[in-house]
């Protein structure tokens, strides 16, 4: 046998196996180019959608934005608003106790009365705010405890109008209560008394004398609804939201009502809080104020 024909298995096997490790680095190399492909059409649909998801992003920070600033204006009026209610009443006490401290000694009797009145009804006016304001923030902090328990309207009425007995008297106005005294209400019956005291107290303030406030109580299968109406200055319908923002007094009603103003605001905080809702009633011809509570007995059957 030659050389040559000895040469010849080795090298049919030399070339055997060049071409097996071809073959595998075909395979692997067709398995990178795949992967690749794959990363890259990833990229690409990633990168297409990049831009409006960072336009979106933008989108929702700006109003977010917008909305802090909103906030920030709002809370620098509330505070502006209060450092003026607490400043009148507080100028008035010092007012009236430094004419008792500089005039007070040569004064008649009768004088000094009238400046300690004065000085106690400041003083009254000052707590009133205070309280007001007190109970604003803790249900802005959603800190105030619905205590919910079952009361009849009847109870409501006969709670209500028995503090302003005297006043409707003065003014010569009846506050009577129209519809069904014996629907039950499922809500915090001390909250829902400061709720009418507002409301019934509201509609003496303004109403017309001589003339009559009603309470009114409708019931349906989810909710009751009470209603305040008086005859009166009509609020404007573009002063219908506005009203139930703090400091807020309608046109109708001019200056000097003697509120705080911060009566709606609270009545809107404490029924919120009942997961009702509380609204001016543009429809009727009356002034007519409507509170809806859900009936939560009923609801959660
Ligand atoms: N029955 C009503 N008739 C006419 N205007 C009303 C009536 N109720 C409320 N308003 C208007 O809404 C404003 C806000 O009422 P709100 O009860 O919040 O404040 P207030 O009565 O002025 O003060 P506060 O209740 O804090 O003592 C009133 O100043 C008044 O302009
Ligand atoms: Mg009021």
């Amino acid at each position: 046998m030659t050389d040559c024909e000895q040469e010849k298995p080795r090298l049919k096997r030399r070339a055997a196996r060049e071409r097996a490790a071809r073959k595998e680095a075909e395979t692997l190399l067709e398995d990178k180019s795949r992967e690749l492909y794959l990363a890259n059409t990833r990229l690409h649909e990633w990168s297409a959608t990049l831009e409006a998801r960072v336009l979106q992003r933008t989108e929702e920070l700006e109003q977010q934005t917008r909305e802090l600033q909103t906030l920030l204006i709002e809370r620098e009026r509330f505070t502006a608003n209060v450092t003026h209610e607490l400043r009148t009443p507080l100028q008035g006490i010092l007012g009236f106790a430094n004419l008792g401290m500089t005039k007070g000694a040569d004064a008649p009797g009768v004088k000094i009365e009238k400046w300690f009145k004065a000085i106690h009804h400041s003083g009254n006016t000052l707590l009133l705010l205070v309280n007001n304001l007190l109970d604003i923030a803790k249900l802005d902090a959603g800190m105030m405890d619905i205590v919910v328990q079952h009361f009849t309207v009847n109870e409501l009425y006969n709670d209500v109008s028995s503090e302003f007995t005297l006043r409707c008297k003065d003014k010569g106005v009846t506050f009577s209560l129209s519809g069904d005294g014996q629907i039950c209400l499922q809500a915090d019956q001390f909250r829902m008394g400061q709720v009418f005291r507002n409301l019934v107290g509201n509609a003496l303030k303004f109403c017309d004398e001589n003339s009559e406030i009603t309470l009114a109580a409708t019931q349906s299968v989810n909710s009751v609804q009470l209603s305040v109406s008086n005859k009166g200055p009509q609020i404007p319908h573009s002063e219908a939201e506005s009203i139930f923002e703090a400091f807020v007094e309608s046109t109708s009603t001019r200056s000097n009502s003697g509120g705080t103003g911060l009566g709606l605001a609270i009545c809107k905080h404490i029924i919120s809080a009942h997961k009702g809702e509380i609204w001016l009633n543009t429809a009727s011809s009356d002034t007519c104020f409507v509170v809806e509570i859900p009936n939560r007995m009923q609801a959660a059957a």
